[in-house]
Parts: structure tokens; C-alpha cells; sequence
């Protein structure tokens, strides 16, 4: 006779989802096979960025519900009226040019843009938008989305950071998080670096070779490790951090939301095992070698790089505020009562739980908000104090 019910419940089994065989798996096999390993930085910026099979590169939706993890701008417009709120606050009535990296589903970009439109006809009118996103279909699809937020004139896209124009804000959500990490394994008081290595057997694995180049132990100097330790370290993040604040304007202001600790905490001997984290259909995980190019692959930025790439450029840094923070100055972390809410008591509800999610200590409310200025600019009600 055989049992029924008897197996004993699983939760896990619901949460693990299988791996997947993927293309890029066996290109990047094939890859280490031939040419030996590579450092994790090429391993990751692979997985996200092969213009084939790249994760922010196949044309399918990977913010949001219908992707693998949610950002700020997904949640609920009120994320994008509020950075609406800074360019209302740093327009002085001339032409203005907001230039936004990185802009995913385009959710930002259409939020900011509403939000404007709805409040500030004038300041629509003088406002050029620019958006800076590599992949040509995203930048078709958020172009179709945008249609009918903004004028088409006054909508630019380019692919590359290199070509953007001078601008009044540069403005990136979760952009620097995205970008790839080479990792440092502590070892006898030394640092040795974390290669991928392949084979048929074991598969996709972890390799402890020599520090590809010198420069990446600078941000480590100082750093007491306990043994074992894993740091991540990104020198393209200073790159990009620095092309985008040349691009800042006098009187002008670059504004970076993104999940980062200053170094003193990023690189805390107790913080064993770095911050790597992957996501696949909301599903968050440690291991960056299952599913290449199906999975999100994160990891969290040096606030202090961010700030030393922003003044080599020669802006200067805003005191660093969490989400919550920053959200709670500017009025939208709390709704007023409902009996202000007007007719909509339903649009209400919504935008009052968004605050709540926005502004989670324990969750979204802990991203990074980094913000330079060059020159003057007028007070931002987001950095109450700053003269
Ligand atoms: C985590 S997603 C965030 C998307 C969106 N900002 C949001 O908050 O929903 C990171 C985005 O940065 C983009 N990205 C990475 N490197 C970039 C670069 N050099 N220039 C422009 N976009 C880049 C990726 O293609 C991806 O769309």
C-alpha cells in the first residue's frame, strides 16, 4: 500500500528555483576552457552587460514585478514626483537639462515627467530630458513609453555617457550597484583575488590566483581583514561616477540612489563574506555562477569612492542621507491624513503604502542617497541644513 501525505513540508522547496543551463553558460565555459580563468569582473560584466546574452541586455523586463527584483522608481510614481520636487527646487527659470543613466522600464523618467507636467507647466516647457541607455530596444521601448509623458523634441537619448550634454541634474537610480566587481579573498594578512575558473566536472567555481592589478588593493589600505574576508572592489564605478559629474553644470547637482556603506563599514572584518547578492524572479541569492545571464548579479557601493571620484571632478558632496531620510525632508514619507486625500480615497492608499515601502529602514528606505553639487545651488529641501 503505498503512503499518502506523508512527506514532510518543505518550505525551501518553493523559494529554490532550479538552475538553468544558459547560452552564456556554455559560451563563457567554452571561454575559460580555452584562455584559462578570468577575473570575477569579467565574469560579471558578462553576465550582465554581452550584448548577446547579457542579463540587462536581452530585451525582457528585468526591474519591476514582471522581473527579477524591485527599484525605487517601480514602486509607485511618488519616487519620481519626489526627485521632480529637487529640479523644481533647482530651476531658476531658464532652460534646464536632466540627463538620467541607466533608466531600466523608464518608470523614473515617466514619474518625474508626469509629476511635472501636472505641477509645473512652465518648467515642462523649458525642460529637456535626457537618458542615457545603451541598449538599443530599451531605448525604443522607453522612448514608446515616454511618448506621451513629455514633447519628443525635448526627449534625447544616447548610448553612451561619454556623449551626454552639460547638464542642471545627472540623475541614476541603482546604476552603480549594477556594475562589476572584481572580489579580494583575505589570506594570511594578504590579499589574493577571486578568479572564475570552469570545469566539466565541478562546473563554475570560485579561484584564488594574484591581484590582477595593484590599484585594487588602494581602496583596501588600512583595512583590518579577518581571514577569509571577501571584498569587493569597483574601479569602473569611479570611472563612470566621474564622467558623470563632469557633466554637472554650475549651479548644478548629480544625484545617485544606490545600496552602499562608507568603507569603514563596507569593508568591517565581521562583514565576512562581502555583499554579492543575485536575483532571479524575486528570488535573492549568494551564488553569481547559477544562471548566467538569466540572474541579477549586485553588489553594494563604496560610498567614500563615490564622493573621492565626485571631487576629483570638482563637485562637492551633500551630506550622505539614507532613502528614508532624505524622503522624510522633502514631505514624502508621510502622507497627510486622509481627510486631505480629496475624492480618490482608493489612489490615496496606494501612494500612503509606497511611503511606507519607500521609506523601510529595512528595506528600500536604506539606499544611499549621494548627492554633489557644483558651485551654488539653491537650498534642496532633501538636505535640510546645507548652506
Ligand atoms: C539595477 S538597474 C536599474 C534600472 C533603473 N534605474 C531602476 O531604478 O529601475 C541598472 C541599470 O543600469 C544600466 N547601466 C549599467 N551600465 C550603464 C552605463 N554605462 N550606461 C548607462 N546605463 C547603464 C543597466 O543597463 C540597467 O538598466
Amino acid at each position: 500500500m503505498t503512503q499518502r501525505g506523508s512527506a514532510p513540508f518543505d518550505p525551501l522547496a518553493a523559494v529554490t528555483l532550479p538552475a538553468l543551463d544558459t547560452p552564456l553558460a556554455m559560451i563563457m565555459a567554452e571561454r575559460i576552457a580555452q584562455s584559462g580563468p578570468i577575473t570575477f569582473a569579467e565574469w560579471m560584466d558578462a553576465c550582465l552587460y554581452d550584448p548577446e546574452h547579457g542579463y540587462y541586455r536581452r530585451g525582457r523586463p528585468t526591474v519591476g514585478r514582471d522581473g527579477d527584483f524591485l527599484t525605487s522608481p517601480e514602486v509607485h510614481p511618488l519616487f519620481g514626483a519626489s526627485v521632480a520636487h529637487v529640479i523644481s527646487e533647482l530651476w531658476s527659470g531658464e532652460p534646464l537639462t536632466v540627463v538620467e543613466v541607466g533608466p531600466g522600464s523608464g518608470a523614473m523618467a515617466e514619474s518625474i515627467l508626469r509629476h511635472i507636467h501636472a505641477t509645473a507647466a512652465d518648467l515642462a516647457a523649458e525642460l529637456s530630458y535626457a537618458l542615457v541607455e545603451p541598449d538599443p530596444s530599451a531605448a525604443e521601448q522607453t522612448r514608446a513609453r515616454l511618448s506621451h509623458a513629455h514633447d519628443a523634441r525635448l526627449l534625447q537619448f544616447y548610448s553612451d555617457i561619454t556623449e551626454i550634454p552639460s547638464a542642471d541634474l545627472v540623475v541614476a537610480n541603482e546604476l552603480l550597484d549594477a556594475l562589476p566587481v572584481h572580489r579580494l579573498v583575505a589570506r594570511a594578512g594578504a590579499w589574493r583575488e577571486i578568479y572564475v575558473d570552469y570545469s566539466r566536472a565541478l562546473g563554475f567555481r570560485d579561484c584564488e590566483l594574484h591581484v590582477s592589478d595593484a590599484s585594487l588593493l588602494d581602496p583596501l589600505m588600512g583595512v583590518e581583514a579577518s581571514e577569509r574576508q571577501i571584498a569587493e572592489v569597483s574601479p569602473v564605478r569611479a570611472e563612470i561616477v566621474e564622467a558623470l559629474a563632469r557633466a554637472v553644470c554650475d549651479g548644478g547637482l548629480l544625484l545617485l540612489f544606490d545600496y552602499g556603506y562608507e568603507r569603514a563599514r563596507l569593508y568591517a572584518s565581521w562583514r565576512r563574506d562581502g555583499t554579492l547578492m543575485t536575483f532571479r524572479k524575486h528570488v535573492p541569492g549568494d551564488d553569481p555562477y547559477v544562471s548566467p545571464g538569466e540572474t541579477d548579479i549586485t553588489c553594494h557601493v563604496d560610498i567614500n569612492q563615490v564622493r573621492e571620484a565626485a571631487d576629483a571632478a570638482g563637485l562637492t558632496a551633500l551630506p550622505t542621507r539614507s532613502q528614508a531620510e532624505w524622503l522624510h525632508d522633502l514631505g514624502a514619507a508621510v502622507l497627510p491624513a486622509v481627510a486631505d486625500a480629496g475624492a480618490d480615497k482608493s489612489r490615496y492608499l496606494a501612494a500612503r503604502r509606497a511611503a511606507e515601502t519607500l521609506a523601510d529602514p529595512a528595506g528600500l528606505g536604506r539606499v544611499a542617497v549621494m548627492a554633489f553639487v557644483r558651485g551654488d545651488t539653491p537650498p534642496l529641501s532633501g538636505w535640510r541644513g546645507h548652506a
